[in-house]
């Protein structure tokens, strides 16, 4: 970029169309607010300070974005769009060398490398301000463009404003703006809310600015998805799948297989290596990894997850803050909850849960089991059924199984307890003291056999009916 710009980020309205009591710019797209969306473009556009006005809901907006080196500025109540740049006013000018981009919070499709093409068109012709613009086969109720002869734009006007041949014009405004602020710092003073809503429209800045000899241009960008404003939940759920698609195709891109782009899920913060598969139905949220070779899905959600490489996850998993290394296999049907460790190999079967339980290299525990506050060394085996009894409704307590135990099926381990390595527990048992290393544990109701009861039973039946008779 030629020179520094600034930002300011409108985030104030009410939002009234989204028929929501939540503010407008909180709702989410791919897994962050929209609002989340424009400031990473802002951002990674270098663009600095960047000032948000905030209104509706103003504190929870502020609180979802603290310490994130924003300058925040209250507009109440929100009397419009260019009102909210009026009240922005002080934040910018003390920075008044500095080329002043005005963004609308609910456009969340916005590239950063479209505002830097933004910019870099606004310095190079020295206009007084430059907008966003796009041409629109349904322009809507979006903001028309009206050009003068040469090309420069004469003014904006309001869809509910505009005469009908006005709104025949397909070239909309986006709802981004750049402005020389000792240009606009006189004519901000003199809008005037004299429209079909009664608002301060910051559109009529172009107006103002043209009436005093000043030039304003416009740069088209030729992605009409760019443009998406979100003033509905319908346009929230288009501006989401748009932006699933973009994130997807992006990855596709950089050799990740994706098999059903239409129902992949990928956050912002996701990672995911060359040659990763994702198959259909798969979210990844937060910051999870996946790696080279891994295999995730159908039907699984991951998040804040790492994913070792040729690691596999299968069908209907749910996983959250773990770690799976490399080459083990998870699911069909398996929870993993926070703070799990699944070290090399290791295998977790289905309907098997683990809470803060490390699984050691090559260990399994293939069906039917809970697994929480455990420890398990590399190559036990865990048998159907396992449960371990962490909590006595008071405490949790831990349980630990050395490395090559062997658990039987249906044992439940009452912690805090111990099995040593290499240690054999039978099938059934109820385990409440420590097992050394190389012990047989058997704690069941030992088995009794009575041969010939059934006949017996049957001819004590029959003399009991033949004494009634
Ligand atoms: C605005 C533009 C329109 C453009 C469209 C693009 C105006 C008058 N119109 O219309 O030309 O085509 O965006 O999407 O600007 N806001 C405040 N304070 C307020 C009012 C709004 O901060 O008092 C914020 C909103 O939170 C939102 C943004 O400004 O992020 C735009 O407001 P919105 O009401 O959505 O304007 P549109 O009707 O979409
Ligand atoms: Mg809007």
């Amino acid at each position: 970029m030629a020179r520094t710009a600034q930002a300011v980020i409108l985030a104030a309205g009410r939002g009234t169309r989204m028929k929501s009591a939540r503010a407008k710019v909180l709702h989410q797209a791919l897994g962050v607010p929209m609002l989340e969306h424009v400031l990473r473009s802002a951002q990674s556009a270098g663009l600095d300070p960047v000032t948000v006005v905030v209104g509706h809901q103003a504190d929870a907006v502020q609180a979802a974005f603290a310490g994130r080196g924003l300058v925040f500025v209250r507009q109440e109540p929100q009397r419009g769009t260019g009102h909210a740049l009026q009240v922005a006013r002080e934040a910018f000018e003390a920075q008044a060398d500095r080329t002043l981009l005005v963004i609308n919070g609910d456009v969340p499709l916005l590239r950063p490398q479209t505002l830097e093409a933004l910019l870099e068109t606004h310095v190079s012709s020295g206009a007084a301000a430059t907008i966003l613009t796009v041409d629109l086969d349904d322009p809507g109720a979006y903001g028309r463009v009206l050009r003068e002869p040469d090309g420069q734009v004469r003014a904006i006007v309001e869809a509910r404003d505009a005469s009908e041949a006005e709104r025949q014009v397909r070239e909309i405004n986006v709802g981004i703006y750049v402005f020389e602020v000792p240009l606009l710092l006189p004519v901000l003073a003199d809008l005037r809310p004299q429209n079909a809503q009664g608002e301060f429209y910051l559109t009529d800045l172009v107006g103002l600015l043209r009436a005093q000899g000043h030039t304003v241009r416009a740069v088209k960008t030729p992605d009409p998805m760019e443009a998406l404003g979100v003033n509905s939940l319908g346009e929230l759920a288009e501006a989401s799948r748009l932006l699933r698609e973009r994130r997807v195709a992006d990855l596709m891109a950089a050799g990740v297989v994706v098999e059903d782009p239409a129902t992949t899920h990928v956050g912002l913060d996701v990672t995911v290596e060359a040659d990763a598969v994702l198959r259909p139905f798969t979210l990844l949220e937060g910051r999870t990894h996946v790696s080279a070779g891994a295999m995730v899905g159908p039907f699984a959600r991951l998040t804040d997850m790492r994913i070792g490489a040729g690691a596999q996850v299968l069908d209907h998993c749910l996983l959250r803050e773990s770690v799976v290394e490399a080459g083990a296999v998870i699911g069909p049907f398996a929870h993993i909850r926070p703070e799990s460790h699944v070290a090399a190999r290791a295998k977790v079967g289905n309907f098997v849960e683990l809470k803060k339980t490390r699984l050691g290299e090559g260990a399994k525990a293939p069906h039917l089991s809970y697994l929480g506050d455990a420890t398990i060394g590399a190559a036990a085996n865990i048998g159907a059924g396992t449960i371990t009894c962490n909590y006595d409704g008071h405490t949790k307590s831990p349980t630990q199984i050395g490395a090559g135990a062997f658990v039987g099926s249906d044992v439940t381990l009452v912690a805090p307890v111990t099995i040593g390595e290499g240690a054999y527990v039978g099938a059934g048992s109820v385990i409440t003291d420590d097992v050394p290393a190389g012990a047989l544990a058997l704690g069941r109701g030992r088995q009794v056999v009575k041969p010939g009861w059934a006949e017996e039973r049957a001819r004590a039946r029959e003399k009991e009916r033949a004494g009634k008779r």
